[in-house]
């Protein structure tokens, strides 16, 4: 049965930014992500992975202040938004965030956003990623929104129970990486 619904623990910063680079390795152009999770949960990191695993090597930092960075550099593009700032819809609205992932304006790239509750409208398919910090540990609550059967199986085999495995098996000598 097809599963759409994760959760997973995330040891440390590696980890959540492993799961951005394993998101990127199979997220085709046209992809939203959206990132809802209080401060410091690891939204930018997870985006930081993302850049990673789309081969951008430009710094990929918190665009809290210019709201949008867009990088073109990699093997398809990244554009990461932060809506941490905006304090209505209106002022959302004005950024036009529709242009990144209907395809138009900008070229189909991954779309991350970060703050993503103060949307006033999403997208008709997108993943959700909700991070979260307990006191004992950091959790991502990963669901698929409307995303082809295809695309839903290739999310099912990156999350496999063990995920991330190169986190738990960091130090057995042995290499993890996939082939
Ligand atoms: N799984 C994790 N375990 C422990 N620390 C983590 C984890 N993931 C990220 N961090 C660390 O948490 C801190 C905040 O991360 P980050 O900036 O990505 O959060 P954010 O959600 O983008 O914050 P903001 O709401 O300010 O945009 C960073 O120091 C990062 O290295
Ligand atoms: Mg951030």
């Amino acid at each position: 049965m097809n599963q759409s619904l994760w959760e997973i623990t995330l040891a440390d910063a590696d980890a959540t930014q492993e799961l951005g680079k394993q998101f990127a390795m199979v997220l085709p152009p046209n992809s939203v992500i959206l990132l809802y999770g209080e401060l410091g949960a690891g939204k930018t990191t997870f985006v930081q992975g993302l850049g990673e695993g789309l081969g951008i090597v430009a710094p990929i930092v918190s665009p809290t202040f210019t709201l949008i960075n867009e990088y073109g550099e990699g093997r398809i593009p990244l554009y990461h938004l932060d809506l941490y700032r905006l304090e209505n819809s209106d002022a959302i609205a004005d950024l036009f965030p529709e242009s990144y992932w209907e395809g138009q304006e900008a070229a189909p790239g991954i779309t991350a956003i970060e703050w993503a509750e103060r949307l006033p409208y999403r997208p008709d398919s997108y993943l959700k990623i909700e991070l979260h910090q307990t006191e004992q540990s950091r959790q991502a609550k990963i669901e698929i929104i409307s995303l082809s059967s295809q695309l839903q199986e290739a999310i099912q085999q990156l999350l496999t129970p063990d995920f991330p495995y190169h986190q738990k098996h960091l130090d057995d000598g042995f290499n993890h990486e996939k082939a």
